[in-house]
């Protein structure tokens, strides 16, 4: 099953040029799967989560993320029992990310663990290269010390507030090393966040040259 799934996966996603292409998919799978091995979580249903957690994703406009209809088809197709289906399913829509005010603790552990691995390789220096990649797939600036970042209050407001990428920091990758769940998810953490803090500072030092 896991085979096929990954299969059908990485033919989804062979196109994707906005940071969330099957190379993601693949890191997220293995930190998932590290992070899960340490909390005792169940690693199949980690893997499939992980495999198939951004397929219906909003951010990538293809599908609609309350009902899942693309994981739910794979999954059903690959002969997935429908309590398997459903614990998947619940796992993939506690992963996402909803604004800065917005509370998302994932319900269980395995859910937990996909959604750390989704948001250390959102971070560090992988993070920096798929923020500029996103940015540039929403046709947003690099910068704009002009536009000011927001922590929104709400999911509607962090989807549809205009913004730069370098305010995408702000509002969302330096606030997830609080936001993590278990504490091997959490030490990783540690020299990524650091890592972003550092191409900050230089960023602006190169910026504010005169
Ligand atoms: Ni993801």
């Amino acid at each position: 099953m896991i085979n096929n799934i990954a299969n059908s996966v990485k033919e989804l996603c062979q196109h994707d040029s906005s940071g969330h292409d099957w190379w993601h998919i693949y890191r997220v799978v293995n930190l998932a799967k590290n992070i899960g091995s340490k909390e005792k979580a169940d690693l199949l249903l980690v893997e499939t989560a992980a495999l198939l957690h951004d397929l219906d994703d909003w951010k990538l406009e293809l599908s609609d993320s309350e009902n899942l209809p693309i994981a739910r088809k794979l999954l059903a197709e690959n002969g997935a029992t429908a309590d398997f289906i459903e614990r998947v399913l619940t796992i993939i829509k506690e992963v996402s990310y909803k604004g800065a005010g917005t509370k998302t603790k994932p319900s269980s552990i395995e859910g937990m663990a996909v959604q750390d691995a989704d948001r250390l390789d959102a971070i560090g220096a992988i993070g920096v290269a798929r923020t500029f990649a996103y940015g540039g797939y929403k046709n947003q600036p690099l910068h704009d010390p002009n536009l000011k970042p927001t922590l929104h209050n709400s999911y509607e407001d962090y989807k549809s507030t205009r913004t730069s990428t370098i305010n995408h920091f702000y509002e969302k990758l330096l606030l997830l090393k609080d936001r993590l769940n278990t504490k091997t998810a959490k030490e990783l953490a540690v020299q990524r966040h650091r890592f972003m803090e550092q191409f900050l500072e230089q960023f602006y030092a190169e910026w504010n040259l005169d």
